[in-house]
């Protein structure tokens, strides 16, 4: 895990000095709501529906079992004693008070933690893989290449006012679990065949307004170059993109406008100028960025563990359950990563009580060597779990209610605040999740149908990510009133694509219902084995269309 150094502390300690003078100025009237705003935003606080909200990065997605103590005790101090986690692996406050914001980043700067450039048209907190480093089917690393990128990137001087946001993803596994292919860069590194370490740089995917799979810029550059390359795209963006029109402001749009290679060769072209200077890496940056990524002190495991384990799993059929969905396997044996399923019916999808968060952090110093990530589905992770104490630990999870035997099944929701909290929500997006793992609760059911994505999002920005659900669920407003669209076929992986919409809009008593129909075209078409996914490929939209307009 990556620990700030003198340099790193010094600027955040001082930033929190500088945001709680420009409060002081705005609560004394000397600075307008205008001038606030920008400042404001550069910190992570938005005004929304009900009360400020507060949006803590988790550079991609590690936390350290101290931080999490330390968001519980902000988020029981500050807030109302809970946080939600999201989709960009970071943690949002809903109910702060403006003028605590000051202390909440003072406590946050004492856990190495912070809230710049989680708002505003700046590179954004740069997402991973959550079983980075232990992934058996990692390639690479990324958390060193993130944290390199996080280095670059934070309070990065030309990049503080891009035409719009921005967001990197990175993945270093054979299995794309990072989303790549809907960020603005999307970066796969891979070995080429003399097992040189290179970089797949895709640009100009996002989702939103208008949704796109992104296009590789570079099939094959080597590591030495990632930051001046980055720098390169990032600069051809701020300099063409479009800066008149909000809606058509994102990279996804220079890059659809103006075609993937001259997008590319402007690119090559500012490159000139960046390649081999200043911030070309080499081995001992590198290196540099890896000592914060030690291997944990792992024990032995006996094989026999291994027997043990087996057989409980054919004993204890709530367990088998258990480890089928929410356990994965690691690189070293003897060792899995369990997640920890933030879907409840009773709370919202990513939503985590400070006791919860107390209790994780308990568990991962306990069983994980004091580290816990966030998953871009809204979860939590234990990377390092000795198999011989997943009993135990599933035990304690079942306890605190995070045990959901659910991961990757339909139950498994992602879903965005929507209208309980958004205020540019055009509906509701929880109280559909809730009443869809109603419905859809019975575990058989849910096995049966093997892995299915849900995405909820409020409104067409997207953040529950609906257009890559394989079933997605759009609210949108027609003449003040809630409705919601459906869409199916779209997925986040490596055969990314983007869902299809189904037909007109449904009120919100029908979604279930709806979803429901959906869900037994597959079942009555599906092949053997077949995913929801596959099954919808090969027999198009048309006869979920007939079945649910029936
Ligand atoms: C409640 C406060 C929030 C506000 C005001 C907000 C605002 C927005 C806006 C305006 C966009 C569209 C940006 C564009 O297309 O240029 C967007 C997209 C997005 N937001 Fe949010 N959002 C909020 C909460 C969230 C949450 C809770 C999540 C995660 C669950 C999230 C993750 C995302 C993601 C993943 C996108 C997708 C668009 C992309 O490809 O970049 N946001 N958000
Ligand atoms: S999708 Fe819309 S409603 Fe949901 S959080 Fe994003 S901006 Fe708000």
């Amino acid at each position: 895990m990556y620990r700030y150094d003198i340099h790193d502390q010094t600027l955040v300690d001082e930033r929190v000095a500088q945001f709680r003078d420009q409060m002081e100025r705005y609560r004394a009237g000397r600075l307008g709501e205008e001038e606030f705003r920008p400042l404001r935003l550069q910190n992570g606080l938005y005004i929304q529906r009900h009360a400020p909200m507060l949006r803590i990065a988790i550079p991609y997605g590690m936390l350290a079992g101290n931080q999490l103590r330390a968001l519980a005790e902000i988020t029981r101090r500050y807030d109302r004693g809970y946080g939600h986690f999201t989709t960009r692996q970071n943690l949002q406050l809903n109910w702060p008070a403006l003028e605590d914001v000051p202390d909440i980043l003072a406590d946050l700067a004492k856990v190495q933690m912070h809230a710049i450039q989680t708002s505003g048209n700046c590179i954004r907190n740069t997402t991973s893989d959550q079983f980075a480093g232990i992934a058996n089917d990692e390639v690479e690393d990324p958390r060193p290449w993130c944290e390199l990128i996080r280095q670059w990137s934070t309070l990065h001087p030309e990049f503080a006012y891009l035409p719009r946001k921005f967001k990197i993803a990175v993945s270093g596994a054979a299995q794309d679990r990072a989303a790549i292919q809907v960020h603005d860069i999307g970066l796969r590194l891979w070995h080429n065949a003399d097992g040189e370490l290179r970089v797949k740089v895709l640009a100009g995917g996002g989702l939103g307004r208008t949704p796109m799979i992104a296009d590789v810029v570079r099939e094959d550059l080597p590591w030495q170059h990632l930051l001046t390359y980055l720098e390169a795209c990032v600069r051809v963006y701020n300099q063409f993109g479009r800066r008149d029109n909000k809606f058509k402001a994102r990279i996804k749009i220079l890059v659809k406008a103006l075609g993937i290679e001259e997008f590319r060769r402007r690119v090559d072209e500012e490159w000139a100028h960046l390649k081999d200077g200043p911030q070309t890496l080499n081995q001992a940056a590198v290196d540099a960025a890896k000592v914060h990524f030690p291997e944990p002190d792992r024990r032995p495991v006996a094989d026999s563990a291994n027997d043990d384990f087996d057989r409980l799993r054919t004993e204890n059929r709530s367990f088998a359950r258990f480890v089928t969905n929410n356990v994965t396997d690691h690189r070293v044996p003897g060792y899995k990563a369990v997640t920890l399923s933030l879907k409840r019916r009773e709370h919202a999808p990513g939503d985590v009580t400070a006791d919860q968060m107390e209790a994780v952090a308990d568990l991962a110093d306990r069983y994980s060597f004091g580290e816990v990530r966030v998953t871009h589905e809204q979860n939590l992770v234990l990377s390092d779990v000795p198999v011989d104490e997943l009993e135990a630990l599933w035990k304690e999870l079942e306890a605190l209610g995070m045990a959901n035997p659910t991961v990757g099944t339909l139950n498994d929701i992602i879903c965005c605040p929507g209208g309980d909290y958004c205020s540019l929500a055009n509906a509701v997006s929880i109280p559909i999740a809730q009443a869809l793992q109603e419905r859809f609760e019975d575990l058989d059911f849910l096995y049966d149908l093997g892995p299915l994505d849900l995405n909820i999002s409020g409104c067409m920005n997207a953040c529950g990510h609906h257009h890559v659900g394989h079933i997605g669920i759009l609210g949108v407003d027609k003449k003040g009133e809630e409705y919601y669209q459906i869409s199916i076929g779209g997925n986040s992986t490596d055969d990314a694509s983007l869902g299809k919409i189904l037909g007109p809009s449904f009120f919100r008593e029908d979604v279930p219902n709806v979803v429901e129909k959906v869900l037994e075209v597959y079942v009555s078409q599906r092949h053997e084995d077949e995913r929801f996914l596959d099954t919808y490929r090969r027999i198009g939209l048309k006869p979920f269309k007939e079945r649910v307009y029936a």
